[in-house]
């Protein structure tokens, strides 16, 4: 097989546009751009032929069913996410490749390799603990572990016996993971004593403790991998190693109705409360095998690094299902970027042969920063296409990440998506491009997509406005938020009714049909690729005694794309201080965790305010950016402005 492809071939009248060569089309499953059309002109048709490369136990009566607000994917089929993930691939004699390469931080432990058949058995005896332990159909099992093949072997086997899970990314603090497990009902918690973080071991089972006592989680299953010593709770607690060690290392798969609940996942609205995204068995595993596939051109010996984390959708959908479901084999790196040098994530490229790799741009940024000489160090030759995700690129990080690490040779492939979508939704395809910096790309086939203005009404071409998804929904798009359908309908239908699936972010569309995202248009942010509510740092904030009121809005930052900025007014008698801030630090981390930290607390003695008091968070937004203010005569308090422009030293 190829090795990389030679790339580049600009178009003189569009600058930083590329096209697949003739040898990459060769390579790749689609070059042929009718497919866009075709699935256009028949999308229901697109996706059951698509469906058809995976297992069904029972095939589906119908492909498409929609009601207002509801819709249907296979309707009727029966399939399992773990059986055509593991046993599919067994089944047709590739039991011995390799499925899961685990890379520990510490660069001085040893890692792990699992093929598909010892996956299979490890998947196996987990699903055949927790049965035992009473978990069945329908049961929600949370999971809060760290980048460790078991995160993988736990959702498999959770899917496997028709359970659903729900991730809880491992940096989130006690307090987000209890009203996850309260909110979603989990009856029992996968997680780990601890996990290496910049050389040293950081515990993990203390915060699965204290956000435990009180819910109803029976059961606590603890994967020792740091060593550290935990305390274990009787009756509740037990370690990983001794449950699943005599169990059957073979587990039948549970039959799933198509539209079975597979997991929950929980993302920032607008809102300080978290939503518990709703994903369904067959329609999320027809569109994760499918934009896995296809978006990477994935064949049987890629090697595939996505470095998310497990508990975000990417690492859902572009970790564990998304690559074993095309049986190939996935990376799970525990580490960060910089430990213990800049070069890492090269490093790690070059000793497991790293064919695909998709990461974010604030990450790209960061090793931009770091500098070229790092990536330099090592051998990439074995990289085929590279991926973004998370967050709009900017043209120097795109340029940057091409040139340094796709060695000019690669695509970069830069996916539009969403926790609610499931799978990729925009994107170029490797074989069919163009390859833009700041553009994504064309709509997956048979996903549908419009921009609309305010009003509802469609927009022509080039003209920027909110992005939509249309019917047919794609089929991994969310089914609902878990306990609030009606904020489902209001928080995605509200605006434009159930025609049409809001995105909540701003785009426009070329005239060759190429999406440009051009951000969120609500109060979510996007820090450092992660998605985090104003609303939720400004709920964290007023947990602390000393805080009256708090208005958090976002800045853009070089690096991490966004960064929360706080405006505080303290209690009477409270006095401004360092120490005061770093308490405040410390609350938010307290209540969502490290991620959500402002870059910047300013205590002020006022905020604006409309006539009914509710603060004017526009105005703060331009302010931090140093944009013109607009019209703020009409403010309840317009003089605290001027105390405002002081404190952020506003000059424009
Ligand atoms: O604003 C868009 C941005 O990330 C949001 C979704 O965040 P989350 O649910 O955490 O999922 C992130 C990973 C899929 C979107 O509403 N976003 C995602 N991908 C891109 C993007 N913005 C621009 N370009 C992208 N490629």
């Amino acid at each position: 097989m190829a090795k990389g492809v030679k790339w580049v071939q600009p178009d003189p009248k569009r600058k930083n546009w590329y096209w697949p060569t003739q040898e990459a089309k060769e390579r790749a499953w689609i070059s042929d751009p009718e497919v866009y059309e075709k699935a256009e002109a028949d999308p229901e048709g697109f996706w059951e032929e698509r469906a058809q490369e995976l297992h069904w136990f029972k095939k589906w009566d119908k492909v498409y069913e929609e009601a207002p607000y509801e819709f249907k994917w296979f309707v009727g089929g029966k399939t399992n996410l773990s059986y055509n993930s593991l046993d599919r691939h067994i089944e047709a004699g590739n039991g011995d490749r390799v499925a899961l390469i685990w890379e520990p931080e510490p660069t001085d432990q040893p890692g792990r390799v699992l093929t598909y058949s010892e996956l299979l058995e490890e998947v196996s005896r987990l699903a055949n603990a927790l049965k035992e332990m009473g978990v069945g159909k329908g049961d929600r099992v949370g999971i809060y572990l760290p980048m460790i093949p078991e995160a993988v072997i736990a959702m498999q086997a959770v899917v496997r016996i028709g359970a659903v899970h729900s991730v809880v990314f491992s940096a989130f603090s006690a307090e987000a993971l209890r009203d996850r497990m309260l909110d979603c009902g989990a009856k029992v918690l996968i997680t780990a004593d601890g996990y290496y973080r910049r050389g040293k071991p950081i515990a993990l089972k203390p915060n699965a403790d204290k956000a435990l006592s009180g819910t109803q989680v029976e059961k606590v299953i603890v994967v020792q991998r740091s060593g550290s010593e935990v305390p274990m709770s009787m009756g509740r607690d037990v370690w990983y190693h001794d449950l699943v060690k005599d169990q059957p290392t073979e587990c039948p798969a549970e039959e799933m109705d198509s539209e079975d609940l597979a997991f929950i996942l929980y993302t920032s609205g607008t809102t300080g409360k978290p939503k518990g995204v709703m994903h369904t068995t067959g329609g999320y595993a027809v569109q994760a095998h499918t934009t896995c596939k296809w978006d990477f051109n994935l064949h049987e010996d890629d090697v595939h690094w996505c470095t998310a984390d497990v508990g975000w959708i990417t690492g859902h959908t572009y970790i564990n299902y998304g690559p074993l479901l095309n049986g190939v084999a996935t990376v799970v790196y525990e580490g960060t970027p910089d430990h213990p040098d800049y070069g890492r994530m090269w490093q790690v490229v070059e000793k497991h042969k790293v064919t695909v790799f998709y990461t974010a741009p604030t990450a790209i940024r960061m090793h931009v920063k770091w500098g070229e000489e790092w990536p330099a160090k090592y051998d990439l030759s074995t990289l085929r296409v590279l991926g973004t995700v998370g967050e709009p690129i900017n043209e120097e990080a795109w340029l940057w990440y091409f040139k340094n690490i796709g060695g000019e040779r690669c695509p970069i492939v830069d996916t539009w998506w969403q926790t609610e979508t499931g799978a990729t939704c925009v994107q170029s395809l490797p074989g069919i491009g163009p390859f833009v910096p700041t553009v994504a790309g064309r709509p997956f086939p048979g996903v549908r997509v419009a921009i609309l203005d305010a009003g509802g009404q469609e927009l022509p071409r080039g003209e920027g406005g909110y992005l939509v998804l249309k019917p047919p929904f794609p089929p991994a798009l969310l089914r609902g938020l878990y306990g609030d359908p009606e904020k489902y309908k209001g928080t995605y239908f509200s605006e434009y009714g159930p025609g049409f699936y809001f995105t909540r972010d701003g785009a426009r569309i070329d005239e060759l049909g190429n999406v440009r995202i051009t951000g969120r248009v609500d109060d979510v942010m996007n820090v450092a690729g992660h998605r985090l509510a104003t609303a939720e740092v400004e709920d964290a904030l007023t947990q602390h005694a000393l805080v009256s009121e708090v208005a958090v809005v976002s800045k853009p930052d070089e690096v991490k794309g966004e960064v929360p900025i706080a405006f505080l007014l303290l209690k009477k008698g409270a006095q401004p201080s360092d120490d005061l801030k770093r308490e405040l630090i410390k609350t938010v981390d307290a209540h969502i965790g490290p991620t959500a930290r402002p870059a910047e607390i300013y205590f002020v003695e006022d905020v604006p305010k409309t006539r009914s008091g509710k603060i004017m968070r526009r105005v703060l937004k331009s302010l931090v950016r140093g944009e013109p203010l607009g019209d703020v005569a009409t403010l309840r308090n317009p003089d605290s402005v001027e105390d405002l422009k002081r404190a952020v030293g506003y000059t424009g």
